[in-house]
Formats: C-alpha cells, structure tokens, sequence
C-alpha cells in the first residue's frame, strides 16, 4: 500500500472529553534510544532524527501523543524531545502521559507512587514538557489492589486545574468501574493486539459502550514488549499483508483499529519509515474474511 497521501485521520477520530484525536497517533517510548527501551545501557537515540520522527507526525496528522517522565534513556528524555521539537505547541496536540511508576536519574525502577507522590509526577511532567496543564494524565498500575486513593490523589489535581483528562493503564475492568465512580474516565491504556490477551476481547469491547477509549499498548511489538518488535510472525498475518501490499505490523496496527471506533493506536518508533507506514496503517481496510483468520490467529 502507499503512505505517500495518508494523514493520521484516515481512520477517522475520537473525542477524548472535549479533546478530539486522530485514532492513529504515536508512543513516544521508542524515542530516548534505539533497541530495548529502559536497559541500563541503551544507546540513546540520535537527536536529530527523534526529533525529526516528532515534527513528522505532526505534519502527517498526529495529534495525540503518548509519553512519560520515566521514558528516558541515560542521555535522552522523551518528554524533552517532545519540547524541543514541538512546542510552542499546535492548538490540536493531544500529549497523554502517565503517572504511577518512576525511575531515579540513575535508570533505576522506583517504588510505584504512593498518592501523596502522585502531584509531584504530575509537576515533573509539567515541567519537562513546559505547559501549565496537561491534556491527560493515565495512572498505571500494577496489581490488582484497589486504585481509589491514587485515583482519587489523580482526580484532586483535576479539580485544581493541573490536568484536563484523566485515564487509567494496566487494569482490570474492576478497576475501571472503581475509577469511574470517583472522576471520569477518558481512556484506558493497557496491552492488546493480535494473539496478545484475547481474553482482553471483553474489556476492549465495554470501554467502547462506556464511551472511553481503549489505547492499546504493544499492539506491534506483541510479545517482545519493551525490547520491541521481534520480527517473527504468523504466516496468516503475512498473508494478509501481502494482500494488501503492506507490512504485518500495518495488519497489526489495522486489526486494533477494527476493533471499534474508541480504539486508538499509538505506535512506537524512532523510524521515519515506520512511521509514514504506521500512519498509512489507518487507512488500511481488512474484510470479513481477513478478520475472521486473524480472530483465529488472535485466539491461539
Ligand atoms: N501504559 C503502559 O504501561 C505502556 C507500556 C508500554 C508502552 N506504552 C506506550 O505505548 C506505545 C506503544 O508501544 P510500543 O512503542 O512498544 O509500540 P509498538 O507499536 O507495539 O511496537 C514498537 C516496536 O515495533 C517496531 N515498529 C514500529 N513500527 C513499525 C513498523 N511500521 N514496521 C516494523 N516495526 C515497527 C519498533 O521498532 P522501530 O523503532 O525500529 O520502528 C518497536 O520495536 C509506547 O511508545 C508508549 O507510549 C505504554
């Protein structure tokens, strides 16, 4: 298939509160180095391209951008990158970040946020990115113990202005129906693609009928996870993107956004083609047929 014309909103957009998106925008985790994203020793990214990738996005369409504070490698930071090469931000940039894990300047993994430590992850992002506010604010977890007083930490700092939207990552949908009883909830951000947590189907399927958008995390990358796309693949998958004349990672990127209209996708990458190929990826339309031998796929 051809990227060459294809902007971020060929697969149409989503209103995160009163914050509308493009369903296809972009992860900023790939930027601060190139491989494995938080390994001790990462070559950091270089500069120029990162920003580069950045700048492109936005002139492609993107316009809803997934980072952190702790998306750093020892000499780049994703929320600086996004700084420099954007800022003063257009009027329609969208940057979600999140809240909950943290790392000290070493590299090393922190004790998740306690509530009360919550506000001062929001200011560093704040900070680091330059803005008064920030659009949306996903508290990530890990466990399944209740999330009220982080949330609710999270909700406080909504109220007072800091933060516009707030969403949650890696949860259950108890944790979902928690949340929601205490603020709003615009998004849930939590792993999802092609053979990856089928037994997700469920969940993707009632933040649709609850009006909150999904956000699928890895949805390439599958089970390489942080260390990235492995560069194996099903046969199925390959099949269809032969097909289409695309990759298997537009298949993926596709299938995710087949799943319903309040899925978004962010993909990863520090590779201007990949990128000009992820955004093309919305406007690559699988059949029946298609999505029925990938559903099998997806199912083992
Ligand atoms: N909430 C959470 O807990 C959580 C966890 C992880 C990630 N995230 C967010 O979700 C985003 C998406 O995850 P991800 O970055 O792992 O993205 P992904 O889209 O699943 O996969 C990225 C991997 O696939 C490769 N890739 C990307 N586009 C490609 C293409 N067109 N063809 C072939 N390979 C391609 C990348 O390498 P290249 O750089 O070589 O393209 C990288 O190895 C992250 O950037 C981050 O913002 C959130």
């Amino acid at each position: 298939m051809t990227s060459q014309t294809t902007t971020a909103d060929a697969a149409g957009t989503w209103d995160l509160g009163d914050l509308r998106v493009n369903r296809i925008g972009f992860g900023a985790m790939r930027l601060p180095q190139t491989g494995e994203a938080f390994a001790q020793d990462a070559v950091p990214r270089d500069r120029g391209q990162a920003i580069g990738v950045l700048r492109r996005a936005v002139e492609l369409g993107v316009n809803h951008i997934d980072t952190a504070a702790f998306y750093f490698s020892p000499l780049r930071s994703a929320n600086e990158l996004i700084r420099t090469a954007l800022a003063p931000y257009p009027e329609d940039l969208v940057i979600t970040t999140k809240v909950g894990p943290g790392r000290a300047p070493s590299g090393e993994w922190l004790e998740h946020a306690t509530p009360e430590l919550l506000r001062g992850q929001v200011e560093e992002n704040l900070r680091q990115l330059g803005r008064d506010h920030l659009d949306v604010v996903n508290l990530r977890i890990v466990g399944t113990a209740s999330i009220a007083e982080r949330f609710g930490a999270l909700a406080e700092l909504r109220d007072a202005g800091l933060v516009r939207h707030l969403g949650i990552s890696n949860v259950t949908p108890e944790h979902l129906a928690e949340a929601r009883a205490i603020a709003p909830v615009v998004c849930v951000q939590n792993m999802y693609g092609i053979g990856v947590r089928p037994e997700h189907d469920g969940f993707v399927r009632a933040c649709g009928e609850q009006g909150i958008a999904f956000v699928p995390f890895y949805s390439i990358a599958g089970t390489g996870r942080q260390a990235g796309a492995s560069g194996t693949e099903h046969e199925e998958v390959r099949a269809v993107a032969r097909a289409h004349g695309a990759s298997p990672a537009q298949v993926r990127l596709a299938w995710t956004l087949a799943r319903g209209p309040h899925v978004l996708a962010i993909p990863g990458t520090g590779d201007p083609d990949h990128l000009e190929a992820n955004v093309a990826a919305g406007a690559l339309h699988l059949s029946a047929e298609e999505r029925s031998v990938l559903e099998a796929v997806h199912h083992g």
